[in-house]
């Protein structure tokens, strides 16, 4: 099996237009990044592929689309304000604001955003003399405090000292949800237990985005909040952390490349938390979030908003539901999909790289060449084959370079499908169908093309 390392993946991704920094021509942007032609294809795929198995596949789950901005009291009653917070120290000698806990980790100790200042600090002081600055490799630290990671902004604020009274980025997209709940409730057929799924941007002032797109300031969440009674909780919650890893089964990872991992420090009203991990070039690492969370959520905006969110069924007693959460980035399933269908092999005598996405990752279906650029009757053919193809499927069509370079191409994006236009396709009405894996070639009649080329 090829090791995968994080720059053959960062340099595949910027070499064939997946990923870019943000503002590069400006020296780039720290925790932000741009995603390419590519890029784009294979993080709509990632999206298509969440929402068919969360609202598609499931009866009692609807989707919603909440905007970025909400009233500033969401983030008061949800506790991002007062507590959405992680560990920064700051080193006395460049300036550099790194996450401690991170810090204390590397040095081999344990520590979480979850400690207090006092307990971080405690065990900052612990591993001292083994904490490096990541950026000038000094010891000279000073008191670790906690950071807010809200970001703010001015939105409908006019006045000068608009930052004593923000409006925020969200944090996570599921708040938007929690708000919702009653309109969903009041205007659709759903009763308790239904859950809502949303995709979208979040945002957070990470102290120190690091490891490419894994902690970015700006990413995109796909969350699933269920709604349901007390009662049921824990047995909802154990059948979603099922589904959740066989979704990435589902998807073609390795199940060695999965594993559970629970939390250590359970938030107060949290009744259970898991992890699903992935194994990312520089190791196990939180994909996604599995989390019980008691009536806290709604509790919280009952109080703060004043609305009445409890749930009642005829005849049935009145109660505050539940929630039982599933959550996880866009693009930390994008970097777990690029590792884990990277891959180095032989083929014909000759090195390649190829991404084996599963076909509907894959941000290409198929390419169709003419052999000969220069000869108009392949062009011609090979332009009608591809107009056929395009209406149904992602296409591309290729005439540059010789045909060994456009598979190579192709095969660095993951297209599972090439398809030839030769001399003998004008007599025969056949074209030369090339699978990328095995680079195996068959021929197939145009018109069988398309169902060929869809599996
Ligand atoms: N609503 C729960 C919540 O937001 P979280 O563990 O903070 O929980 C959930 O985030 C998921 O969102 C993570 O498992 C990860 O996939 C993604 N995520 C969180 N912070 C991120 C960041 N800075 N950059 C990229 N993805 C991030």
């Amino acid at each position: 099996m090829t090791k995968k390392t994080i720059e053959d993946i960062t340099a595949l991704a910027k070499r064939r237009g997946f990923i870019y920094p943000s503002s590069e021509i400006y020296g780039g942007f720290v925790g932000i990044y741009d995603y390419g032609p590519y890029g784009v294809e294979l993080a709509n795929n990632i999206k298509a592929a969440w929402w068919k198995a969360m609202v598609q596949m499931e009866d009692n789950i609807v989707g919603l689309d909440s905007s970025i901005f909400t009233r500033p009291e969401v983030w008061v009653a949800s506790g991002h304000v007062g507590g959405f917070s992680d560990p920064m120290v700051e080193c006395k000698e460049c300036n550099t604001r790194s996450r401690a806990d991170h810090l204390i980790e590397e040095a081999g100790g344990f520590a979480d955003e979850k400690m207090t200042p006092e307990e971080i600090n405690k065990v900052f002081d612990e591993y001292r003399k083994k904490i490096k600055c990541p950026n000038c490799g000094k010891q000279n630290f000073a008191e670790v405090k906690n950071f807010n990671l809200l970001t703010k902004s001015n939105l409908g604020n006019f006045n000068d000292d608009w930052s004593k009274d923000p409006t925020y980025l969200r944090g996570e997209t599921c708040q938007g949800i929690y708000i919702n709940y009653k309109n969903v409730l009041d205007t659709t057929r759903v009763k308790v237990p239904f859950g809502i799924a949303q995709i979208g941007k979040a945002f957070r002032n990470e102290i120190a985005p690091r490891q490419y797109i894994f902690r970015k300031r700006e990413f995109e969440q796909m969350e699933m909040q269920m709604f349901v009674t007390p009662e049921n909780e824990m047995s909802i919650y154990e059948t979603w952390r099922e589904k959740r890893m066989q979704y990435y089964l589902d998807l073609g990872f390795k199940k060695e490349n999965l594993k559970w991992h629970e939390h250590e420090n359970l938030v107060f009203y949290a009744k259970a938390a898991w992890d699903i991990e992935y194994n990312f070039p520089f190791g196990f690492k939180e994909l996604e979030g599995v989390h019980a969370r008691g009536d806290y959520d709604l509790t919280q905006h009952m109080k703060h908003s004043g609305a009445k969110l409890t749930y009642k069924e005829e005849g049935g007693e009145e109660f505050t539901p539940h929630i039982v959460e599933t959550s996880v980035g866009v693009d930390r399933t994008f970097l777990a999909a690029m590792t884990e269908f990277y891959d180095k092999d032989e083929l014909g005598g000759e090195e390649r790289t190829v991404l084996r996405f599963p076909y509907r990752l894959a941000p290409v279906k198929a390419a169709v060449f003419p052999l000969l650029k220069n000869k108009p009757e392949l062009v011609k053919k090979a332009r009608e084959v591809y107009d056929m193809l395009k209406g149904e499927i992602r296409t591309e069509f290729d005439d540059s370079g010789n045909i060994g370079k456009r598979y190579r191409r192709q095969d660095e994006i993951g297209t599972p499908y090439c398809v030839t236009i030769d001399f003998d396709t004008l007599e025969d009405g056949m074209v030369t169908v090339r699978e990328r894996d095995s680079g195996e070639q068959k021929r197939v009649a145009i018109e069988e093309l398309s169902a060929a080329v869809s599996k």
